[in-house]
């Protein structure tokens, strides 16, 4: 939630920052704002997109080689201009761009208006800017030390980086729960909330800790922690491709990212499994496997899509390892007192590895003495840098808002581990092992096939554009993806959609369907196929328009349904993998159709690092 980006060294910073900005929209896009300083800083702000700032800034100046900017997600205060970082402090030495929440901003406020200080804004940043000016003025000391003074006084989640103008030549950042990457330039550094505006200068990368401080100028880097103790700044080589996080002729990031699926697919799994197709390695896990194979419980933790990647692991494990799980959602998980053991095994799902209540119930875990493993796509965040151990999700960067290909990849990841297990614990047999991981082998050729029936989706998107509602139908396997495929048609479409276990429809939803009421149901070939055959005659026994996803060569479900999708026959272990396509598919057509930002929808924010 909100992106940051900072700029000093020798280039001119504004268009680093605005294309940084560009790159970072995915955090959230309620308003932006820049800074940049040249002696005199240069300061617009406004309420919307970066290319509205932009539009505001016009022909403004903006020179300089010091700046920062920021993108906004609401929290404390209305998205307004206003409200719109960079906050100024009240008597103009600070200058601040924020991402995470000020929980005692209250009580800071009310002792700074006690001290004369007024505020502009309804926001939790400016009260920390002013909360920096007032240590600064009051004990005569540098920004930087007045900086972390102020960071001893604040509880809650930050990621700042701060220009004073008494020292225009120096950027001081510091993290706490809200994630922070410097670039390390040629005489230059770049600092964003993650490092895709950072990867066209340089991929050589300090991923700031908890507790971190850095001093930047022109050519030195100094850190430190909060307390004033010295670091050694870790530089870290990036491996991320600026091909990755652009539209490579797509009209979206959503489009390109589910096109992306048959190869992301692939590259979680490469080198994963061995190049005979014989075995399942999982480096990450390497250390932890005694303790994962002796489990006597898994616990699946996350929030959003990644909760059902979660669901799908559920069946897989219970299915293939044996082990008793549950699946969390990680904000609940958190605050209702569980009951975790030391032997348990908690793995935390997350795309972006910066959710804020995924992050807060792995530290609980951790005091608990589980084992807690993570499964995430982005490289170096700060879940993988929590847990014990864990796997990557090889996806790349996914920008669009709305999730795709990071959760096939953590159902791949989470498949793999299920199976390993499975054979390790002595629950498959070998021949049984050796079947699942071809029918892993075999995903990528089958979505592309799947992603063949694009036009057809398009064409059932144009039917069902303007319904206001819609039920989302599936057993086993195919429950959690109906949730998904409901929360991707909510997400970017803004119609009420609601994924249910089809046999639940009797208890309630059934009550809804009529001939206005579109139906989909993942009716596709596994072992609770005859059960959904019933179920899709109940829906149509109530003139619910229903549009399938069946199995290649489906005859009896193809003969019931208004609109039917098909999808290659695979292992029910794997079919998940293939059945979310379509759905996805739908999604994106029907959001596009009525007139909807798929990359952006709104009140929506890709990282969530607040409650
Ligand atoms: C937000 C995103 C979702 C995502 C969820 C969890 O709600 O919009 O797409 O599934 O956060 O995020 P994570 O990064 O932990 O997977």
């Amino acid at each position: 939630m909100c992106g940051i980006v900072g700029y000093i060294g020798k280039r001119q910073a504004y268009p680093v920052i605005i294309n940084g900005l560009k790159r970072l929209e995915y955090r959230g896009y309620d308003s932006a704002g820049v800074c940049v300083v040249d002696g005199d800083p240069y300061m617009y702000k406004c309420k919307g997109k970066v290319s509205d700032l932009e539009e505001h800034i016009g022909s403004r100046p903006v020179a300089g080689t010091v700046g920062i900017g920021h993108t906004r997600w609401a929290t404390h205060g209305e998205p307004n201009d206003v409200n719109a970082h960079p906050h100024i402090s009240m008597n103009g030495h600070f200058i601040i761009i924020h991402n995470g929440i000020i929980e005692n901003y209250t009580q800071l406020k009310k002792k700074l208006e006690r001290r004369d200080y007024k505020f502009s804004s309804d926001t939790d940043t400016e009260v920390l800017v002013n909360l920096i000016e007032y240590i600064y003025l009051k004990g005569n000391i540098s920004a930087e030390i007045a900086v972390r003074l102020a960071l001893t006084k604040v509880v809650g989640a930050y990621g700042i980086v701060v220009i004073c103008r008494d020292e225009p030549n120096t950027l001081v950042a510091a993290r706490k729960g809200s994630p922070l990457v410097i670039g390390v330039g040629n005489e230059e550094y770049f600092v964003a909330s993650d490092a895709t505006p950072i990867v066209e200068f340089t991929n050589s990368v300090i991923f700031l800790n908890d507790d971190d401080v850095a001093v930047i100028r022109p050519g030195e880097l100094v850190l430190k922690t909060i307390r004033n103790e010295a670091l050694e700044p870790k530089i870290q080589t990036l491996d991320l491709d600026i091909e990755e996080i652009e539209k490579n002729g797509f009209d979206h990031f959503m489009l390109k990212e589910i096109f992306e699926q048959p190869r992301s697919i692939h590259d979680t799994f490469r080198g994963r499994i061995s190049a005979d197709y014989k075995n399942i390695h999982l480096g990450g896990l390497y250390h932890v496997l005694p303790r994962l194979i002796e489990a006597k419980r898994i616990i699946l933790i996350g929030c959003g899509t990644s909760w059902h990647a979660g669901l799908v692991g559920e069946y897989l494990f219970e299915e293939l390892a044996r082990i008793p799980v549950e699946v969390e959602y990680a904000s609940e998980f958190r605050y209702r007192n569980p009951v975790i053991y030391k032997d348990d095994v908690v793995i935390a799902i997350s795309q972006s590895g910066e959710t804020a209540d995924t992050l807060a119930a792995i530290k609980l875990a951790k005091e608990a003495g589980a084992l807690v493993l993570g499964v995430c796509n982005v490289v170096g965040s700060s879940i993988p840098r929590e847990t014990h151990a864990g796997v990557y999700t090889h996806a790349g960067p996914e920008i669009g808002v709305a999730s795709t290909k990071a959760f096939t990849a953590q159902v791949t990841v989470l498949t793999m581990m299920a199976i390993l297990l499975g054979r390790k614990r002595g629950h498959i047999t070998e021949e049984r092992y050796q079947v699942l991981i071809d029918e892993m082998y075999a995903i990528p050729d089958k979505i592309e096939k799947i992603l063949e029936s694009n036009d057809k989706v398009l064409q059932i998107a144009e039917i069902f554009k303007d319904s206001t509602n819609f039920l989302y139908l599936g057993r086993g396997y195919f429950y959690p993806v109906a949730l998904e495929g409901a929360l991707k048609l909510k997400e970017i479409s803004y119609i009420h959609a609601e994924g249910y276990p089809a046999a639940e429809m009797k208890h309630g939803p059934i009550a809804l369907i009529d001939e206005k009421m579109p139906v989909v149901v993942i009716a596709a070939k596994d072992s609770s196929y005859e059960k959904v055959v019933s179920n899709v005659q109940e829906v149509k026994a109530r003139k619910g328009v229903v549009i399938s996803i069946v199995t290649e060569g489906d005859t009896v479900i193809r003969d019931m349904t208004d609109y039917v999708i098909e999808i290659p026959k695979a292992d029910e272990i794997v079919e998940s993998l293939l059945a979310v396509i379509p759905l996805q598919l739908l999604a994106y057509h029907i959001a596009l159709l009525r007139g909807c930002n798929v990359d952006q929808p709104r009140n929506l924010a890709k990282s969530v690092t607040v409650e």
